[in-house]
């Protein structure tokens, strides 16, 4: 066995991360340029061009914060790198599989089974229980349902307070291990202090878990505690928090 695929297969480690050279690649995006023909022609003048030709490479076990303006195109980047939505030119690579083959099928089982995903607002169905919302994707795939709920409540965990919301979210995106954990400002809708916990949380489990984690935040302490930052500016992605 390779020294890339041994360390990648040490998940629940609780040894601290190695640095990510030489480590598995698990996200790379190549070239990728997006921009908004619709606005083009109302505006008349060639669009809105978010980004052109990003680079990207997300190796196993790292945790990347991306930070940037409100509008520099982080959501959008983000979709991209879950196949929630297609580049204007450019590719996404998950190991060999390149995102923009995919078939509307295909997309949605990478969704599934490869991508954990936690958005802004938690967007829990609230007619179900906290356990049913995480157990929902192993559902989704065809899991029985005494072990998608035995498998949830490892994720959720006992002590479920009210506002803990996103604790819930957080569960439900990584109750199917992915490959990777996709985080659009999951405490941006969030105070201060329960802020904190959620971010707390979220390097906890990337920790334990031996997770490969992309967090978009405004916040620029958390962003430092990250392994790596990258700033969106400008239609560039730059490395570091300067
Ligand atoms: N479908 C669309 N058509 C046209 N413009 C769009 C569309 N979706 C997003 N935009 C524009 O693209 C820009 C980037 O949006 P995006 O949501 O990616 O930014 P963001 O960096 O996530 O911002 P925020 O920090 O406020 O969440 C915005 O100006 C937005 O209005
Ligand atoms: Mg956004």
């Amino acid at each position: 066995m390779s020294e890339g695929i041994s360390r990648f297969e040490n998940e629940g480690s609780l040894e601290p991360l190695p640095v990510a050279a030489g480590r598995a690649v698990v996200l790379r995006a190549v070239g990728l340029t997006k921009t908004y023909a619709a606005v083009a022609n109302a505006a008349g003048n060639g669009g809105l061009e978010l980004f052109r030709g990003l680079n990207l490479t997300i190796h196993a076990g790292e945790m990347v914060a991306i930070v940037g303006e409100s509008g520099a195109g982080k959501s959008t980047l983000l979709h991209l790198l879950a196949a929630l939505d297609t580049p204007t030119a450019g590719e996404v690579w998950c190991g060999d599989a390149r995102l923009s083959s995919f078939t509307a099928k295909q997309a949605a089982d990478f969704r599934n089974r490869d991508v954990g995903y936690v958005w802004q607002f938690h967007y829990l169905l609230p007619e179900f229980t906290a356990l049913e919302n995480v157990a929902m994707p192993l559902l989704a795939r065809g899991m029985g349902r005494a072990s998608a709920m035995e498998r949830a409540r490892v994720w959720l965990g006992e002590e479920l307070s009210g506002g803990e919301q996103q604790r819930v979210s957080l569960a439900r995106a990584l109750v199917t291990k992915p490959k990777i954990l996709l985080a659009d400002e999951p405490t941006g809708d969030l105070d201060g202090k329960t802020a904190e916990a959620v971010f707390g949380l979220i390097q906890g489990l990337h920790r334990a878990h031996g997770l490969t984690s992309v967090l978009v935040t405004h916040n620029l302490e958390f962003a430092g505690r990250c392994g790596r930052v990258l700033r969106l500016r400008e239609g560039r992605l730059e490395e570091g928090l300067a």
